[in-house]
């Protein structure tokens, strides 16, 4: 039988340790789309997805939000292919969210230094309200603090990969959150 890469990559995705299934992901968006729904209600809510982690997660999320709702995103880079953060984030977007109520939907809040940076940024633009809210949340020691509102899951510092995140833009695809190292 052939192993081409992408026949190695399927078979190599079930060895990964599971870490949360895809079960309790549907699960805790449907819980945070209704959250966010009651704190949001009579308001038009901007969701900016940043791109490209949240995808996924802002896709399935949008679809358990009962309220008016307008999506954007934005883009962010800090990783470059490594486990660790780089340390420089760059951003790229065109928004205006003067007087919007804005949630910023990431996939994980590890160092926390990516959603300062585009907290600060958005906050430029003056919102009605601003607020974050993130899949994931590693706990680390020496994270920058910034108030999250949302968190789906806290998780040990494991690097993990799949439901949008990536290692070098492999495995964002896996429908759950599995370990890679
Ligand atoms: P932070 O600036 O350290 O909070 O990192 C934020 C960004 O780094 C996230 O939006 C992810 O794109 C990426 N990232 C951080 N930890 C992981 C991980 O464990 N797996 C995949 N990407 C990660």
């Amino acid at each position: 039988m052939s192993t081409d890469s992408s026949t190695e990559k399927q078979m190599d995705i079930p060895t990964k340790e599971v870490l949360i299934s895809s079960s309790d992901i549907n699960q805790r968006v449907q819980q945070l789309g209704r959250e966010i729904s009651e704190d949001y209600q009579g308001r038009e809510l901007h969701l900016v997805g940043v791109l490209n982690g949240a995808f996924v997660f802002l896709a399935d999320l949008v679809r358990q939000i009962d309220i008016p709702c307008q999506i954007c995103f934005l883009q962010a880079s800090s990783y470059k292919n490594q486990k660790v953060s780089t340390g420089e984030v760059t951003l790229m977007h065109n928004l205006d969210l003067s007087r919007k109520d804005v949630l910023v939907v990431e996939d994980i809040f590890d160092t926390g230094l990516t959603l300062k940076y585009i907290m600060e940024d958005l906050e430029q633009q003056k919102p009605k309200s601003l607020e974050a809210c993130a899949l994931l949340n590693k706990q680390i020691p020496d994270k920058v603090p910034i108030a999250v509102k949302y968190i789906g899951f806290n998780i040990e510092d494991r690097f993990v990969v799949g439901y949008g995140l990536d290692f070098a833009e492999h495995y964002r695809e896996i429908p759950h959150i599995a370990c890679l190292d």
